[in-house]
């Protein structure tokens, strides 16, 4: 199948990329981009290990065709943060709490909870819950996750009243 030619705005960088049709954002990302912090677990929608946002939004890499991104500003792990030596303040929860185990599922769930704050910066617990209904982890149990969440939209909150 003829590949279609794509332009995508991926952490700030202007990529232009002739892909097939079939491709997910996804593969493109990771195999092309060579951006691997983007994870694949199920590669069908259930897991989140792959979210990225997309203009701004959540989404599963997995479920997007790279065609579908064309012109989209697109966010992964590697862009969050405001520069290569300096964690972004969820990121810097995470460690803090000990949210991280095996990791597999920490970029999905770090720009899922970034998605979250950004729509709603002081959430519930039940609303940090419901934001990470769409990614799985194996290994921590949720709840040092939900608290690091909960720590960060704090300090989030906290720096944005003192600016
Ligand atoms: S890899 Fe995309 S949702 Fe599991
Ligand atoms: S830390 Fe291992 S899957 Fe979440």
């Amino acid at each position: 199948m003829a590949k279609q030619n794509i332009e995508l705005i991926v952490n700030g960088d202007r990529y232009e990329l002739a892909v097939e049709p079939w491709r997910t954002l996804a593969d493109v990302l990771r195999e092309d981009l060579r951006l691997t912090g983007t994870k694949i677990g199920c590669a069908q929608g259930d897991c989140g290990a792959c979210t990225v946002l997309m203009d701004g939004r959540s989404i599963s890499s997995c479920l997007t065709l790279a065609v579908e991104a064309h012109q989209r500003d697109i966010t992964t792990i590697e862009g969050l943060s405001p520069s290569p030596d300096k964690l972004h303040p969820i990121q810097e929860a995470f460690v803090q709490h000990g949210a991280v185990q095996c990791g597999y599922c920490t970029p999905g769930m770090v720009l899922a909870a970034k998605h979250l704050l950004d729509a709603n910066p002081e959430p519930s617990e039940a609303e940090i819950r419901q934001g990470l209904s769409g990614n799985l982890c194996r290994c921590t149990g949720y709840n040092k996750i939900v608290d690091a969440i909960g720590a960060a939209a704090k300090k989030l909150s906290d720096a944005g009243k003192e600016a």
